[in-house]
């Protein structure tokens, strides 16, 4: 890309320019070779989003409430073009929070960066009202971020309920981090829930430690009508299995004023369940950490004056929609003496018209020459629907993803009548390591390349 733009640029210059800015455009393309510090990624998606205004998604919904949502099949204009492999590859974007709680001596610090790490990992969801695309059995995505330190496998192992693996290493081999997410998604009539049933896993090499937990539930408020809008809420509880230690993290429910709008609390507790520090912030913006006595003395005072507050507070009556709630402060109050664990990288400026993506998402369809030959051909950046919609060509994106589904269809009739079983690639299944619980385990040998008797999915 530079070479061309060298060339282009230095034709239409006049001549005593010239060797000024080849020398200019040298440099230019010499640091953007060599310099380590500035990999390519692609700001932006080729296409902006289209519009949603036009399409009635109730006449579709309608005769569908109370199914799950994997069995409806909704018009492509409400994704994204990214497949949910890609998705919870977003995980990944505060990596070097692991890096950090890796390089810290104390346990309680690095089970705050865990803490942290876990939060900043949904944070990506924030405003993403997109559905992903349904992974097709046998895809799989990799992503390697030498900027970040890490590289990641997927691979969607199950379709009949969809289940997603992943596993994903440190570059200089400090972590491994690795799981299997369900996404049960469940129609409510005005809102989406997804609650991701699985386990995550990470493990500390260096320090031979593993932390595990389950994310929050997720819930989408009113597709049908009035504003979309996105809550968390649940616990999510982060255990370190060689010291005891744990994080219980409460994800808030809005609440009835919005006051508790995106709220995460919590606290680390030793082995004996003495609270060693609180944790507070909101999954969209911030976690910080304090002393377990200041923040339940900050917490009493909170609370009198909200009650003071409700009381002179009228509550409204909504029939139609969910409304979001509008918090009483946008920021979350710092209380003195904490201390700043993780802080979200604001979207890029295009991001609205590009489905609200991260910087880190809008990269992760990408594709290049050079990539596109050494990748397996499972993986999604293949995937004929998904290069579609993300180009702006929303007809053709719509055909290629019915002829996927049709394809995986009679693929799956033709195994039942010659009695034969998928076999997964990548992963096999089996007891997670830490809590026995059954998971999906990486087997090995993706990064060899080598790559033979692949199934022809697309
Ligand atoms: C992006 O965020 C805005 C709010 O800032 C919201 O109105 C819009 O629906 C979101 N778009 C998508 C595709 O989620
Ligand atoms: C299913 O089987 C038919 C007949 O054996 C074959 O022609 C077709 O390619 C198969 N389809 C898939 C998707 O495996």
């Amino acid at each position: 890309y530079s070479h061309s733009l060298k060339k282009t640029a230095v034709v239409t210059l006049s001549r005593d320019k010239i060797t000024l800015s080849w020398l200019v455009l040298e440099y230019f393309s010499y640091f953007c070779f060599f310099s380590p510090l500035l990999p390519f990624h692609r700001t932006s998606l080729p296409s902006p989003m289209f519009s949603r205004n036009d399409f009635s998604i109730w006449s579709i919904l309608r005769k569908c409430i109370g199914m799950e949502l994997s069995k409806i099949t909704m018009p492509v204009i409400f994704n994204e073009p990214l497949s949910f492999l890609q998705r919870l590859t977003e995980y990944m974007e505060h990596t070097y929070l692991i890096h950090k709680a890796s390089s810290l001596s104390s346990t309680t610090e690095r089970m705050q960066c865990v803490a942290a790490f876990a939060v900043s990992a949904v944070a990506s969801q924030w405003e993403r009202t997109g559905k992903p695309f349904n992974p097709l059995l046998g895809e799989t995505y990799e992503l390697i971020r030498d900027d970040l330190g890490f590289r990641l496998l997927s691979e969607q192992v199950s379709h009949h309920p969809p289940i997603s693996a992943f596993y994903a290493e440190g570059l200089n081999n400090d972590f491994v981090f690795h799981g299997s997410i369900y996404p049960k998604l469940k129609f409510w009539g005005k809102s989406v829930e997804a609650e991701p049933k699985g386990t995550m896993t990470l493990e500390l090499l260096e320090h031979n430690e593993a932390y595990t937990w389950t994310n929050p539930t997720c819930c989408v408020h009113n597709i049908i009508v009035g504003k979309l809008w996105i809550e968390q809420y649940g616990n999510v509880e982060i255990t370190n299995h060689k010291t005891g230690e744990k994080c219980v993290l409460s994800f808030k429910p809005c609440g009835l004023f919005g006051k508790e709008l995106h709220k995460v609390e919590g606290y680390i507790q030793d082995k004996s369940k003495k609270k060693l520090c609180a944790l507070y912030g909101k999954w969209t913006e911030c976690l910080y950490s304090v002393d377990p006595a200041t923040f339940e003395a900050y917490k009493k005072n909170d609370k009198k004056n909200t009650e003071e507050k409700k009381s002179s507070k009228q509550v409204g009556n909504t029939e139609e929609s969910d409304e979001m709630p509008l918090p009483d402060s946008e920021s979350v109050y710092v209380i003195p003496g904490s201390v700043l664990l993780w802080k979200i990288t604001p979207r890029p400026p295009n991001s609205a018209q590009m489905y609200n993506f991260t910087s880190f998402a809008m990269a992760l369809n990408e594709l290049d020459k050079e990539m596109e030959s050494v990748i397996p051909k499972t993986d999604c950046r293949l995937r004929p629907d998904i290069r579609a919609m993300e180009n702006g060509e929303i007809d053709l994106a719509s055909e290629e993803k019915k002829r996927l589904e049709e394809k995986q269809r009679t693929a799956r009739k033709n195994r039942s009548k010659s009695e034969e079983d998928w076999k997964t690639r990548w992963f096999h299944q089996g007891p997670n390591p830490h809590t026995g619980t059954q998971d999906w385990l990486y087997s090995g040998n993706y990064w060899d390349r080598n790559y033979f008797n692949l199934p022809d999915i697309y």
